[in-house]
């Protein structure tokens, strides 16, 4: 088996503190299960920005494409909130995706027995929550044209964002969907807003045909994005996969982390096309930021980017049992009580990130035997 390539981009923020724990993991398992990668890490957003002058640059984009996945902490930083959309540190997970072409963003909520507490929803709408949000990423109002804000005759200034999409972006995003519904409860619920656009309209009507044609023993369903919101929170249990666009995807996924307990719990995966040369591009993220307002304290929860590193392990390299066993270690340790801030509740017990990595390393040591 040759060396498994991992390219790592802690980021900003609380990015490095999280990835530091996910190190933990990846030499254990070289340690533990005979497993070997080679990891190369570089500089992305803000930390790119202040070593280079730009948020990610094209020699880490090409790295990206040469290995066999990518693990991405997050970017942001308010140190470079009032310069240009082009040199912002977000430019760098944009273009990562886009350059890539990482289309069908997997975001899983699921809810951990041990913090059916922690949601702020009462327990008995979340517990046993498992749902995956299918969120589309190269297309969408991100990156339809025009856009721009321009100054008027009359002084006055004008932004715009255009939401596009194409019947091929539309059908890929839904295969992905549809495919996933398979192996899970076979119930895909499209979201969209067509009552009032057309690119919502086209979105709609190509689900129903690629249903009718390729997918039709699959249930399908289609919501208006603004009562997903509300049945997300109402009876979140009612979905099994959500497909939809870019900017609603953003926003559900973010509501739908806290049926789990917190932000920092959920993972993602980003897959593209399978290239020419059999190559799969990933890319695997935290759906949370750098959280600039915990960043640098030590207290931040590492468990979203651990289970990203899991979601790689599964969809990059088909090692079920090794990601199987990560996410165990994950639940044992919630089990036995350690809490990080942001999922803390009464009678817990509160620790930091590294202490949080640490049990989570502990755990796998005890599973294996
Ligand atoms: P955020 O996700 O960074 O934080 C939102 C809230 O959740 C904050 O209160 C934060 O402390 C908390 N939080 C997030 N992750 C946590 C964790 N692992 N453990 C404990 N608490 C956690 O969103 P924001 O504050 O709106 O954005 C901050 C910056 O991050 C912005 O620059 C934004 O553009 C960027 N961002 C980047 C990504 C990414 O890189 N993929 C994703 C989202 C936001
Ligand atoms: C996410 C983030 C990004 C997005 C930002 C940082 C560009 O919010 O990954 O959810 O909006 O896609
Ligand atoms: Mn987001």
């Amino acid at each position: 088996q040759p060396a498994r390539k991992l390219l790592v981009l802690p980021g900003d923020g609380i990015g490095p503190e999280v990835m530091r724990e996910v190190g933990r993991v990846i030499t254990w398992l070289e340690k533990n299960r005979g497993l070997t990668f080679e990891v190369t890490e570089d500089l992305v957003g803000g930390a790119s920005l202040a070593e280079y002058g730009v948020p990610i640059r094209n020699e880490v984009i090409e790295k990206a494409r040469e290995a066999d996945a990518v693990l991405f902490g997050s970017v942001g930083d308010p140190r470079w909130s009032h310069v240009g959309f082009d040199k912002r540190p977000e430019v760098a997970i944009l273009k990562l995706r886009q350059e890539l072409e990482l289309f069908a963003n997997l975001r899983p909520a699921k809810v951990f027995d041990a913090l059916v507490d922690a949601s702020t929803l009462k327990p008995d709408v979340v517990r046993g929550l498992d749902i995956m949000i299918v969120r589309e990423t190269v297309g969408g109002i991100y990156f339809g044209n025009p856009r721009g804000i321009e100054t008027l005759a009359d002084g006055s200034r004008r932004g715009v964002n255009t939401e596009v999409y194409t019947t091929s972006e539309i059908e890929r995003v839904a295969r992905v969907a549809f495919e996933m519904a398979r192996k899970r409860s076979n119930h895909v619920c499209s979201v969209e807003k067509c009552n009032v656009m057309e690119s919502g309209l086209l979105w709609k009507e190509v689900v129903t045909d690629l249903h009718a044609r390729e997918f039709s023993d699959v249930t399908l369903s289609h919501m208006l994005a603004d009562n997903c919101a509300m049945q997300l929170v109402r009876n979140p249990r009612q979905f099994d996969v959500i497909v939809t666009g870019n900017l609603f995807g953003d926003i559900l996924s973010d509501l739908a982390s806290m049926l789990t307990g917190s932000l920092g719990m959920l993972p993602s995966a980003t897959l593209g096309a399978v290239q020419a040369n059999g190559k799969s591009p990933a890319l695997y993220e935290p759906i949370h930021g750098s959280a600039p307002d915990i960043a640098g304290q030590g207290i931040a929860n590492p468990i979203a980017q651990i289970l990203s590193f899991a979601m790689l392990l599964r969809y990059s390299f088909d090692l079920q049992e090794d990601a199987q066993m990560v996410e165990e270690a994950v639940s044992r340790v919630l089990e036995s009580g350690l809490r990080t801030a942001d999922i803390m509740s009464e009678g817990m017990a509160r620790v930091g990130t590294s202490v949080m990595g640490e049990a989570i390393v502990r755990e796998l040591d005890k599973l294996q035997g």
